[in-house]
Parts: structure tokens; C-alpha cells; sequence
């Protein structure tokens, strides 16, 4: 029975992948054929640079097409080639988008800049690209290395709930997780979705991109229990990354996170277009004056100043 779970996840995923890489490759397939029809003369590398700015949704680096013109690419954003340099290096350990990046390095020097103190938080790690991320920024405006706080399960997505993160305006869950609102209790047990491996987290922060050991904290198991057990080893944090996709997720990193950012510090909410994300976000901030304002960074990614 596990088994034949394990390898309908494997092939629905599987066939996920491929529709994606259809998708992409028709949409090169279209540009390339518009961009051979202008001469040399028309000056291709800007003329590809816009077409990678009107990509129908959203830029995503794991497109063929932006992977194989990402040194073209140019959305005109303050220090975009630095920031680019580190992108292009956490590109494969990261889901959020190009602007979702832009907008998490923008974040990030901001902080270094005006010398908003405290540590970072990401609960929803993944491959640790956002993490990364966040220290390749600060080492490079900073003058001394955050500690970070990672938190993920390392096995991936819990169960969601049936009532809460069902929600097919956002995201069809049935479709993408392949699991049926019946049979989503919430209960912490791997749904076998977006799964990561510990070890490809640290190698990425340490090995590759040089993040201080003492300066990292990996909080490994379901939020639920790390998140109040690692609640007195953060004494303030500048920035708070939320990027667990489900309503329990969100709910568990509110409730003991929220209040460890400093007022002026950063609130990320990578999953607004979820709709167990946005209930999470609205019970909570119900009670509290209601949701900041939130700005809007790409199709699902929102953040905010915490007042
Ligand atoms: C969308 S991925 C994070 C993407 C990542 N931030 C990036 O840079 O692309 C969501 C992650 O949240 C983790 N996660 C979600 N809910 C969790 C929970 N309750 N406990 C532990 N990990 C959880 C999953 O294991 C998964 O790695």
C-alpha cells in the first residue's frame, strides 16, 4: 500500500516536471522564431532581456529559457548584478522566483544598511537557496556575519487539513500533492512532497557559500515541535522568512516567531496565493488590528515592515 503511495507521488511529480519543461520550451521555441526575424542590427541580447521581462506569469530560474539567458536578463532593480552574481550561485536549492529573490536581497541590504540588528529566520528551508541567500547579501553589506536560525522537516510537507488548505483558487492541492482533502487531517506524517535533504542544506551554506558554523542554527523535525523548543535561543530577529505552504505551518511560526521580530524588522510571506497561508495569516493578525499592509513582491510572495 506505502508502496504504491510512494510511486503514484513518484509519477504524478514526474509528470509535473515534464509538463513544465513542454510549457517552457514552447514559450523558447516562440521567441526564439520572433527573435530570428530581426536583423543583427535589432540588437538581440536587449531585445531578449525584454522578452525574459514579459514572460507570461513570473520569472522562475528553473525555466530553460531564463537559465539559458539569465545573463541577459535586466529588470533595472538597484545593485541587480551583484545581486544576480549571488543568485546565479543558490539558483538549483531555491523555488521562489526571480523578483521574490530580488525582493529578499533588497530586504536583506536594507537591513545591513540601516543597521536594523538581530538574527534571520527561515522556517521552510528546503535546499536552503533563500537561506543562502540571506547570507550571501548580508556578508557582502554587512560587516559581520547573522546568526540564522533554519527550520524544516527535512522529509517534507506534514499532511495538510482538509478544511484549511483546500483551496483550488490558489493551488489545487489534489493536484499538486496528490493527496485527497478526505484523507488531510493535519497529522505529522511525510506526504512525500517537496522533500530535502539536511545534508544539502548545510553543504550549501557552509561548504559552498562560506556561512560560519557557529552562526547557523538547523532546527531538523516538524515545526510543531522545534519551533516552541528553539523559542529561547532567538532573542530578536530582523527578518522572518515564512515559507512552509500549509495553514498549520504558517499558524505554528506566527504564534512564536512573529513576536521575536523587532519593530522595523521584515515580516516574508512567500505562500499568500495558499489559501491555508492566508487563512493562517488572517486568523492570526484578526486579533492583532488586523494584517499589515503587505507589499507585494510576485505572484505569491508578500512582505511587511512590522509596525
Ligand atoms: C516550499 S518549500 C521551501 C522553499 C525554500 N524556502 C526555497 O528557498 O525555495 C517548503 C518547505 O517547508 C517545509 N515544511 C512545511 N511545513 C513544515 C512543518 N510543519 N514542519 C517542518 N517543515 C515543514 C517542507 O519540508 C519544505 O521543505
Amino acid at each position: 500500500m506505502l508502496r504504491s503511495i510512494k510511486e503514484r507521488v513518484k509519477e504524478s511529480i514526474k509528470t509535473y516536471l515534464e509538463s513544465q519543461e513542454k510549457q517552457a520550451k514552447v514559450l523558447g521555441n516562440e521567441i526564439e522564431k520572433e527573435l530570428n526575424l530581426l536583423d543583427e542590427t535589432n540588437q538581440k541580447k536587449s531585445i531578449v532581456g525584454q522578452a525574459v521581462r514579459f514572460c507570461p506569469s513570473h520569472i522562475h530560474l528553473s525555466d530553460p529559457y531564463v537559465r539559458e539567458n539569465f545573463g541577459a536578463l535586466s529588470r533595472g532593480y538597484d545593485e541587480e548584478n551583484i545581486y544576480k552574481e549571488f543568485i546565479s550561485l543558490i539558483r538549483d536549492y531555491t523555488m521562489v522566483t526571480y523578483d521574490g529573490l530580488i525582493s529578499l536581497c533588497d530586504i536583506v541590504r536594507n537591513c545591513e544598511q540601516k543597521g536594523i540588528t538581530g538574527d534571520f529566520a527561515e522556517a521552510g528551508v528546503w535546499k536552503g537557496g533563500a537561506t543562502a541567500l540571506m547570507s550571501l547579501v548580508s556578508s557582502k553589506f554587512g560587516n559581520k556575519p547573522r546568526m540564522i536560525h533554519a527550520f524544516d522537516s527535512f522529509i517534507g510537507l506534514p499532511e495538510p487539513i482538509g478544511e484549511k488548505d483546500f483551496d483550488v483558487r490558489y493551488l489545487n492541492m489534489e493536484e499538486t500533492f496528490k493527496i485527497s482533502k478526505e484523507e488531510s487531517r493535519g497529522n505529522l506524517r511525510p506526504i512525500n512532497a517537496l522533500c530535502a535533504e539536511k545534508e544539502t542544506f548545510r553543504k550549501l551554506l557552509v561548504d559552498k557559500i562560506g556561512h560560519p558554523t557557529d552562526k547557523l542554527m538547523i532546527y531538523e523535525g516538524w515545526f510543531q515541535d522545534t519551533i516552541p523548543k528553539a523559542i529561547d535561543k532567538i532573542e530578536e530577529l530582523a527578518i522572518l522568512r515564512l515559507d512552509g505552504d500549509l495553514y498549520d505551518s504558517y499558524r505554528i511560526s506566527l504564534e512564536y516567531l512573529y513576536p521575536k521580530v523587532k519593530t522595523g524588522g521584515f515580516v516574508i510571506i512567500d505562500d499568500w496565493c495558499i489559501g491555508g497561508c492566508r487563512k493562517a495569516i488572517q486568523e492570526y493578525f484578526a486579533a492583532r488590528g488586523g494584517v499589515p499592509f503587505m507589499s507585494t513582491v510576485d505572484i505569491t510572495g508578500r512582505y511587511f515592515i512590522k509596525p
